[in-house]
C-alpha cells in the first residue's frame, strides 16, 4: 500500500499521505492541499470519495455489491426488507430475536396521523406521485420536529425506524390519491410488502388478497433496491444531513435527487421508452439514436457510473421477473420482447462495448412492477420505498462519528474584479 504521494506544485514538493481501504480502491488525503493554495477538481466525483462508509460496498468491474459485507445475491434470495434494514442501519444480521424487537417496532409506527393525511388533500388527482411523497415526507418534519434530537443515537434510531415504517404508508397513500380512492389502514399482521401492495390494493377491512409471489417479488425489489454506496440521492442526504437539518427535510432532499431520470426516475424512463419504441421492429431504429452524438436520446436503463461489467442488482432482478410472469401467467409480453431484443443487440454493439453499458437495475425492474400492477408513474416510489434505509442509514452513520459541514469548493471563471457602472453609462 503507497503510504504517501508526492505532487510539486511551483516547483515546491509536497507530500500527501493515503488512507488504505478494506476492500477496493485506496484514497489520496488531499484534505492538506488548501493550505498549499490548491483545489481538485472532479465535476462529478468520478474520482472522489466523499467520505468513509462500512455500510455498502460495490466493485463495478467484478458486478459485486455488498450490504455490510453480504452479497446482494445471497441477501435477494435467502432474506427479507425488514431483516435487510435491521442488517443495513445495525452492522450484523439481527438474531431472531433482535428481528422481533426490529419487525415489533417498524409495526407499531406504520400509521400517518389522520390530520397530516390531509396533506394529500392539496394535490390534484393527476399530480406526480414522487411529488406527494417527496412534500409529504419533508411534512414529516412539522410532525417531529420538537422531539428530534440529532445528537442522540436513540433519537436517531427513532427517526430511522419512523421512516421505514411510514414510507409504504405514504407511497400508497399517493397511489390511492392518484385513483381518487380512499386510504386503506396499515395492516400490522401483514409483512412489509404485503401490507403495502394491500394498501394498494386492497381495502379496509377486508383479508389482503395478494399472492405470496408478487410479495416476495415486491420485497426482493425493496432488497436490490436497499441500498448503493455514495450514488447522487445518498450523497444528497449525507450533504443535506451535514447542516444538522432536520432529517426528514434531508431524506425529502434524497427524494428529489432521486427522481431525475438519470438516477431513479430510470425505471419510468424505462417503461416510457419501451412504450415509444412500440415494436421489435423498431428495436435497432432507438439502438442507432441511442449512439448519435447529435442526438440527446440515451438507452434508459443501460449504463452505470461504477458497474462496467454488469449490474448484479439487474441480473436478480430479471430472474424475478420471469417468476412474476410465469406466476401471472404471462407469456409473451411486448415490453418484455422489446426488452430483451434491446440487450441482445446492445450487447453485440462496439458502441455499448466499447463503453461498458450494461443492463442496470432499472431495466427489468420496470417490467416486472408493470406486470405486478403498479403504474408506471408510481416506479420511482417504489425506488424510494426501497432506498429508505439505505439512505438513513447513511445519515445515522455520518451523524455517530465526528462530521464537517459539506462544502465544496470551485474554480473560478468568471470576471475578474471590476467597478460597478451606473445605469447611464452602460
Ligand atoms: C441508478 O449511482 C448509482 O449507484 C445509481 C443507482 C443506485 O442504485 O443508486 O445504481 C441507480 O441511477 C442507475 C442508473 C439509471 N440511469 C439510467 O439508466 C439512465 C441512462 N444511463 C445514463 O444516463 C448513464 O449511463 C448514467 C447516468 C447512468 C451514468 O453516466 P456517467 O457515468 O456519467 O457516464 P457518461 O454519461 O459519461 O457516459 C459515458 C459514455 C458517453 O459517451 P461518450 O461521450 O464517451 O462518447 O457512454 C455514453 C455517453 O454518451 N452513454 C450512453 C448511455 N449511458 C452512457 N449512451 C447511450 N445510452 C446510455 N444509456
Amino acid at each position: 500500500m503507497i503510504q504517501k504521494v508526492q505532487i510539486t506544485i511551483d516547483g515546491k514538493t509536497i507530500e500527501l499521505p493515503t488512507m488504505e481501504a478494506k476492500e477496493g480502491t485506496n484514497v489520496i488525503d488531499v484534505r492538506g492541499l488548501i493550505a498549499e493554495g490548491m483545489f481538485t477538481y472532479d465535476p462529478g466525483f468520478l474520482s472522489t470519495a466523499s467520505c468513509d462508509s462500512a455500510i455498502t460496498y460495490i466493485d463495478g468491474d467484478a458486478g459485486v455489491l455488498l450490504y455490510r459485507g453480504y452479497e446482494i445475491e445471497q441477501l435477494a434470495d435467502n432474506s427479507n426488507h425488514l431483516e435487510v434494514c435491521s442488517l443495513l442501519l445495525n452492522g450484523e444480521l439481527p438474531s431472531e430475536t433482535e428481528l422481533q424487537t426490529f419487525v415489533a417496532s417498524i409495526k407499531e409506527k406504520q400509521t400517518i396521523d389522520s390530520k397530516f393525511q390531509q396533506i394529500f388533500n392539496g394535490f390534484t388527482q393527476g399530480a406526480h406521485p414522487m411529488a406527494m411523497v417527496g412534500s409529504a415526507i419533508s411534512g414529516l418534519a412539522a410532525l417531529f420536529h420538537e422531539e428530534i434530537d440529532i445528537t442522540n443515537a436513540d433519537s436517531r434510531m427513532t427517526t430511522a425506524h419512523r421512516l421505514i415504517a411510514m414510507i409504504p404508508t405514504l407511497a400508497a397513500m399517493a397511489y390511492k390519491h392518484g385513483r381518487g380512492e380512499s386510504f386503506v389502514e396499515p395492516d400490522a399482521s401483514l409483512g412489509y410488502a404485503e401490507n403495502f401492495l394491500n394498501m394498494c390494493f386492497g381495502e379496509t377491512g377486508k383479508p389482503s388478497t395478494i399472492s405470496r409471489t408478487i410479495s416476495s417479488a415486491m420485497d426482493k425489489i425493496f432488497i436490490l433496491h436497499a441500498d448503493h454506496e455514495q450514488n447522487a440521492s445518498t450523497s444528497t442526504v449525507r450533504m443535506s444531513g451535514s447542516t444538522d437539518c432536520n432529517p426528514y427535510a434531508a431524506i425529502s432532499a434524497g427524494v428529489s435527487a432521486l427522481w431525475g431520470p438519470a438516477h431513479g426516475g430510470a425505471n419510468e424512463a424505462v417503461l416510457d421508452m419501451l412504450n415509444e419504441i412500440g415494436d421489435v421492429s423498431r428495436v435497432e431504429e432507438y439502438v442507432n439514436k441511442a449512439k448519435d452524438k447529435n442526438d440527446p436520446f440515451k438507452l434508459m436503463g443501460f449504463g452505470h457510473r461504477v458497474y462496467k461489467n454488469f449490474d448484479p442488482r439487474a441480473k436478480v432482478m430479471e430472474a424475478s421477473c420471469h417468476a412474476v410472469f410465469e406466476e401471472l401467467g404471462v407469456k409473451d409480453d411486448p415490453l418484455l420482447e422489446i426488452a430483451k431484443r434491446l440487450e441482445t443487440i446492445a450487447r453485440e454493439d462496439d458502441y455499448f462495448i466499447e463503453r461498458k453499458l450494461y443492463p442496470n437495475i432499472d431495466f427489468y425492474s420496470g417490467i416486472t412492477l408493470k406486470a405486478i400492477g403498479i403504474p408506471t408513474e408510481l416506479f420511482t416510489v417504489i425506488f424510494t420505498l426501497g432506498r429508505m434505509p439505505g439512505w438513513i442509514s447513511h445519515w445515522n452513520e455520518m451523524l455517530s462519528a465526528p462530521y464537517k459541514i459539506a462544502r465544496p469548493r470551485q474554480l473560478y471563471l468568471g470576471e475578474h474584479q471590476r467597478e460597478y457602472v451606473g445605469i447611464n453609462n452602460r
